[in-house]
């Protein structure tokens, strides 16, 4: 027998493992950090580990484990589940026409009040029932053909949304709770960029991935499945205590139960209510973590549900009121590439014209390579295509029976675009990206207003005034193509603009002369050539010191330059191997564009070559890893101890013996702002 105490711990331990676990997939509110959370669930296993004897079907360890099915054994339902009637009409007449067929049962006339309805979310997942037992889950199963259905209380039992005992002290003698099980999409996302990044299948959309956990034989792998849970009624019921008499209040004591119910949902009055609820969801659809297919409307009185009973399998006090689905099946008809403003090819489908998500869909994306990979896209597919939202079209997967034979062959980018479609400009796929770009750079006309914005940002050329509105009509308008046009812009072009007045064209074009004097390390970052940003431009000019050396290096002159890796060099020496990007080089230049030049740091090595320089204190600003980093850029060495072969110490706050040797020796002391005052000249 476990001594006393063990039990109260056990108890305690699983009280508080299920109020953090209410908390955080039920309530959406953590109240622990995972590790603390992890070691009270770690405590408990050891526990029961070491005392069998005190393992309950509630305990949260129960959660995982079970061991693998050959079948699910069947259940039979003790109250049947039923489906309801879809309404086809997506207009909000549909509302109008179940509100009269109620009221027409129900035997009002026009000048009685307004039913009362429950209004709630159309799920988009798998029905469950889970059976409660004196507030113990007892048996989960999925709704079959409404009499039968399949035990899968151990698959749902890993769903931790679902309470394993009720949240109460006088549970009913059995609860049937009934609700949707569904993965949301950020956990459905989630879980298949862990399976690519594993080389492993992934899920096509959320509701397969829910229904096709929820039907695992193996419970360890449904439980690596993030699955969530929604009540949307009952089942059998024995001895509830103050049962409710209405649909609305009985969720509202099941979030009591602890049972999640999603607070979408409204008691509405009369048909125009029932409209506006509609409206409500639908324009909030895509904003919703999870997918919906519509909404539902049912009577909400108990009393008046028995009175309209059934017809068939189908209760008259219900209704689905669908809405626009958001993926259909269609035919790709080709594929092509459209140059993103990055220089990005993505390929793209073109459709046979398709409804999908209230619009009429003829191209979705296939993203990149390696997803037209993955799912295998050929020109003649049969394809889902989901279209959420504003969200651009995409192609879910390929209906793998439907191929034409002979299967077309597989679509490969480079192949087709050998050159970009846009400027004819080499296409390259860089070794460890998705992507395949276009090298045009600055001289592709799909890239130009990107380039431009970064050619005129405050970190590059410093083009106050030049903002994407402008861009967009210089570019459009063809007055700019590359960023060296921007320096032929003249006043009364300027002026001519929208959005334009005098006064702000003078500026604007104030502000461009004044661009033309800059530093190499400006210039070269306002290129944007890929994969070098600000700090790799500083490195670069510091190296090479003028635009000429920069252009003649090879990767192996590249690579020698501080943090510059192969990946970098290599995107350096495609840039300045395309003519056009040497043209616009040119024409910047010619315009008057200039900096400053120098020897650069490849011979000559920095202000602090040769030098040693010791750090004793704390500096004000600067870290001793900052410190010594800035140094040694300079060419400077960082040693520990003071001699008499130390140029410099530098000296921060509460230094000790070090500063004193330093004055010994008649070494020279500088503090930071010395310091930094002497890496300026670098
Ligand atoms: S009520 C007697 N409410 O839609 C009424 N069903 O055919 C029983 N569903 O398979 C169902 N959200 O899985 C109800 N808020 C909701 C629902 C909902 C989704 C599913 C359910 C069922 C189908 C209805």
């Amino acid at each position: 027998m476990a001594p006393p105490d063990v039990q109260a711990r056990v108890a305690a331990l699983r009280r508080e493992i299920e109020r953090h676990n209410h908390a955080y997939y039920v309530l959406d509110r953590p109240t622990v950090p995972d590790a603390e959370y992890d070691r009270l669930f770690r405590e408990l296993q050891v526990l029961e580990a070491e005392y069998p004897e005190l393992v309950t079907p509630d305990s949260p360890t129960r959660r995982v484990g079970g061991r693998p099915l050959d079948e699910f054994p069947k259940v039979r339902h003790a109250v049947p589940m039923l489906s309801i009637r879809t309404e086809t009409d997506t207009e909000a007449s549909g509302a109008q026409a179940f509100d009269a067929r109620v009221r027409k049962e129900l035997g009002l006339a026009a000048g009685d009040p307004p039913v009362e309805y429950a209004a709630e979310l159309k799920f988009d997942g798998l029905a469950i029932n889970l059976r409660y037992e004196h507030g113990v889950l007892v048996a989960a199963a999925t709704r079959g053909d409404g009499e039968t259905g399949e035990d899968v209380t151990q698959n749902m039992r890993t769903v931790h949304a679902v309470p394993l005992r009720l949240k109460t002290a006088h549970s009913p003698v059995v609860l049937e709770v009934r609700g949707e099980v569904f993965m949301r999409r950020d956990d459905f996302e989630r879980y298949n960029a862990k399976q690519r990044e594993a080389g492993r299948p992934t899920l096509v959309n959320p509701r397969n991935g829910a229904a096709g956990s929820i039907r695992q034989l193996d419970p360890a792998v449904a439980a690596q499945r993030p699955l969530s849970f929604f009540a949307y009624g009952l089942g059998e019921v024995q001895g509830w205590r103050d049962a409710p008499a209405t649909h609305s209040a009985t969720l509202d004591a099941l979030v009591e139960l602890g049972v999640p119910v999603s607070t979408e949902r409204r008691v509405c009055r009369g048909a125009q209510a029932l409209i506006a609820f509609h409206d409500d969801i639908a324009a909030r659809r895509d904003q919703l973590p999870f997918d919906i297919d519509g909404v539902v409307y049912k009577v909400n009185r108990f009393t008046l549900q028995h009175e309209l009973g059934f017809v068939t399998r189908e209760p008259r006090w219900a209704v689905a009121h669908k809405f626009p689905a958001q993926e259909e099946l269609t035919v790709v008809e080709a594929i092509e590439v459209q140059v993103g403003r990055t220089g990005a090819l993505t390929p793209v489908a073109r459709l046979a014209p398709v409804f999908v998500g209230g619009v009429t869909v003829t191209n979705a994306t296939l993203h990149n390579q390696d997803e037209i990979d993955r799912k295998d896209v050929r020109v003649g597919d049969t394809v889902i295509v989901r279209r959420a939202g504003d969200v651009i079209p995409e192609v879910v997967a390929v209906v793998a029976d439907r191929r034409p034979q002979p299967a077309p062959p597989r679509f490969d980018i480079l192949q087709s675009y050998p050159v970009c479609p846009e400027c004819g400009s080499h296409v390259v796929r860089l070794e460890g990206e998705a992507a395949v770009r276009c090298t045009g750079g600055l001289y592709c006309p799909a890239q130009r207003k990107q380039a431009l914005l970064h050619f005129a940002g405050r970190r590059a050329m410093d083009i106050e005034g030049l903002g994407d509105k402008l861009v967009d009509q210089l570019v459009d308008r063809g007055l700019v193509h590359t960023p060296a046009d921007v320096y032929d812009l003249d006043l009364e072009t300027l002026a001519g603009l929208e959005r334009m007045a005098e006064k702000s064209a003078t500026n604007l074009l104030a502000a461009i002369v004044a661009s033309k004097a800059t530093t190499l390390a400006r210039f070269i970052f306002a290129l944007g050539i890929r994969n070098v940003g600000e700090t790799t431009a500083k490195d670069l000019a510091r190296h090479f010191g003028s635009l000429d050396k920069l252009i003649a290096a090879s990767e192996t002159d590249l690579l020698a330059v501080r943090d510059v890796g192969p990946i970098v060099a290599q995107s350096i020496a495609q840039f300045f191997g395309e003519p056009h990007n040497l043209a616009v080089v040119g024409k910047l230049r010619a315009a008057g564009v200039h900096w400053p030049e120098s020897a650069g740091t490849q011979q000559s090595a920095g202000v602090l070559a040769g030098k040693t320089l010791v750090l004793t204190g704390t500096l004000p600003t600067l870290t001793r890893d900052a410190a010594k980093e800035k140094i040694e850029a300079a060419g400077g060495k960082v040693a520990g101890s003071v001699s008499k072969k130390t140029d410099y110490v530098v000296a921060g706050a509460e230094t000790g013996s070090k500063l004193a040797k330093a004055q010994e020796l008649g070494v020279a002391i500088l503090d930071e702002a010395g310091l930094l005052a002497l890496l300026e000249k670098d």
